[in-house]
């Protein structure tokens, strides 16, 4: 049996971000971990517009090449994890708006978190997204990585990010609690 497909979706798009080291470690994890296929959906590379299709997203009828792609993207998943900072106490506003343009796509697939920010560890912006992606249908994951005072972990250069111990183990019960679930939520989908 094929692994689940993991889509991981970097939700920082600034160009001085450091959210893109976080999640290269990340990734790279997960891609160790062996129980999950990982995809990589860079915010910043992607560039949605902010929300520009006529219809609402549960009609699935996309007048965009770029929502088609993304909805191919999230349709091919079985799970995803979002990287993501906290901007004023909340979540980015790339990642909802990624959130928002789709709605079948989503459904009955279990979401992880990688956050980080300062003393927070980007807490709050989890706490946002957990009310976007349950009404989404997706399941929130227990475990989660969370990161603090991310800038003293970064690079000069903000090219590595060096994990402690503890968001190393935390990584590692993210990436088994969505192995796990994965599989099972596939069956509640047509
Ligand atoms: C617009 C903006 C708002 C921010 N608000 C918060 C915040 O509410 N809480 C926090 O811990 N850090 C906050 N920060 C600091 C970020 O944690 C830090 O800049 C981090 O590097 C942002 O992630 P990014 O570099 O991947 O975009 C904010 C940064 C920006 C640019």
């Amino acid at each position: 049996m094929s692994n689940p497909v993991l889509q991981v979706i970097v939700c920082s798009t600034r160009p001085t971000r450091v959210g893109k080291s976080v999640a290269d470690w990340f990734i790279e994890t997960a891609r160790a971990h062996g129980g999950l296929d990982v995809e990589v959906a860079d915010l910043a590379e992607i560039q949605l517009p902010l929300l520009d299709e006529p219809h609402h997203p549960a009609m699935q009828q996309y007048q965009h090449e770029h929502t088609k792609q993304w909805a191919q993207r999230i349709a091919r998943s079985d799970a995803y994890v979002l990287v993501t900072p906290e901007y004023n106490y909340g979540l980015p506003a790339a990642g909802k708006n990624a959130l928002d343009y789709l709605w079948h796509e989503w459904g009955m697939k279990p979401v992880g978190f990688v956050s980080y920010g300062g003393m927070s560890a980007g807490i709050r912006s989890v706490q946002m997204f957990k009310e976007v992606v349950t009404t989404l249908r997706m399941y929130p994951m227990s475990a989660t990585v969370s990161i603090p005072n991310v800038a003293e972990h970064v690079s000069e250069d903000r090219t590595t990010f060096t994990p402690t111990d503890i968001v190393t183990e935390s990584a590692t019960a993210l990436l088994d609690e969505l192995a796990k679930t994965a599989p099972v939520m596939a069956q509640l989908r047509d």
